[in-house]
């Protein structure tokens, strides 16, 4: 399938653009263009579009305004030594793109289709991709029901879009992150929607964000809806802990119980800390058990992990039970070794040997 390109006539001039790009923030700017892509139960999926950055026009009626049939995909395009572009593992997304669809009755859309519009609009704003390590160009792929209509049902027609963002490095290694452990409120249940990543998850979260706003944390931890004690994931990262410290330290990531959304930077971690020699470990860890680690000694590193930030230190951990603090609260050695190598893969400046790298230009 062949995109129709429609080049923007109103593109920021190249100077505002490289102003924008020197000082990104995350979410601040958009490029020049977007791909549009209609799939309607009669017709299937339509030619893509890419065209001009601008707003949409919906109806009312549109059946995402009232139950929520939304979702959406988050990756990077690198800038690489030789001032080429490479995306980061942009099948995985592609693959989880699908089964997000099929948890919430959208169209699944062919991971070729997908890979498509994004090396389109990525190759279209190349220019809009930054140069520093760290820095990258955020792609948002989404997804929404736009058929007209009150009933309950899941929509016969779609609307998928791709936007992108200059993304600014979002670690400042100064400051680990601070986390409430939510007793409150539950992410995430067997058989719901934990493992897909659709708009109404980050809907319900927002609430405990709030809350662990108020308690002065970053961000909110999330804990299993049944027991009411296994560490699942924080806010939209998973969790990792390092068990033990140097060469033989152990590298620990909650498993895929089926409520944590499967990051796809959490699976690249497993490979990279193996890579690097450490033993890693997926499995079930209590809020008792972190509290008492860290008491220990036992734990002595904590880092969460996702596409936008990528690794980032946790230092400080708040909850109904306490409070408690991992190492001297300040990003740890294998934390940082860890990004560090992610990154440089990412950059293009570490050998790429499971071939996640994905050449655009
Ligand atoms: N967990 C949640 C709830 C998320 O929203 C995200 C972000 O995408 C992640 C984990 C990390 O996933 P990934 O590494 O694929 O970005
Ligand atoms: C992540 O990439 O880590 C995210 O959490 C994406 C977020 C902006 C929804």
């Amino acid at each position: 399938m062949s995109i129709t390109i429609t080049p923007s006539n109103h593109a920021v001039p190249d100077s505002e653009r490289r102003e924008k790009v020197a000082a990104p923030g995350f979410g601040k700017y958009y490029t020049d263009h977007m791909v549009v892509c209609e799939w309607t139960e009669e017709d299937g999926w339509g030619v893509p579009e890419l065209k001009a950055y601008a707003p949409i026009s919906l109806d009312p009626a549109a059946m995402v305004f009232h139950y929520g049939q939304e979702i959406f995909e988050g990756m990077k395009a690198y800038r690489q030594p030789d001032g080429g572009i490479a995306l980061f593992r942009p099948e995985a997304n592609a693959a989880r793109f699908k089964r997000s669809a099929e948890r919430i009755a959208l169209p699944q859309m062919p991971e070729a289709l997908f890979l498509e519009t994004v090396d389109a609009l990525v190759k279209q704003d190349a220019g809009w991709v930054p140069d520093k390590v760290g820095e990258s160009l955020y792609i948002r792929p989404f997804m929404f029901a736009t058929e007209v209509g009150l009933g309950v049902r899941p929509s016969n027609r779609a609307l998928y879009m791709l936007i992108a963002t200059p993304a600014g490095a979002y670690f400042n290694p100064a400051n680990a992150v601070t986390v409430w452990i939510s007793t409150e409120y539950v992410r995430a249940a067997l058989g719901g929607t934990g493992e897909a990543k659709c708009g109404g998850n980050y809907a319900a979260s927002l609430v405990a964000q709030r809350a662990a706003a108020k308690e002065g944390c970053d961000q909110v931890v999330w804990i299993d809806a049944v027991e009411r004690k296994w560490v699942e994931e924080m806010g939209g990262m998973n969790l990792y802990f390092v068990k033990g410290t140097g060469a033989s330290a152990t590298i620990f990531t909650p498993k895929l119980t089926g409520t944590l959304l499967p990051g796809i930077t959490r699976d690249s971690i497993l490979s990279v800390a193996a890579d690097l020699g450490y033993k890693v470990e997926e499995g079930m860890i209590s809020v008792d058990e972190w509290r008492d680690g860290v008491a220990s000694g036992e734990i002595s590193e904590i880092f969460a992990c996702g596409t936008a930030a990528v690794v980032s230190p946790v230092g400080c951990a708040k909850s109904a039970m306490g409070t408690w603090v991992t190492g001297d609260g300040k990003p740890g050695e294998i934390t940082m070794q860890i990004r560090n190598t992610l990154l440089g893969i990412q950059h293009g400046t570490i050998p790429d040997t499971h071939n996640w790298m994905k050449k655009v230009l």
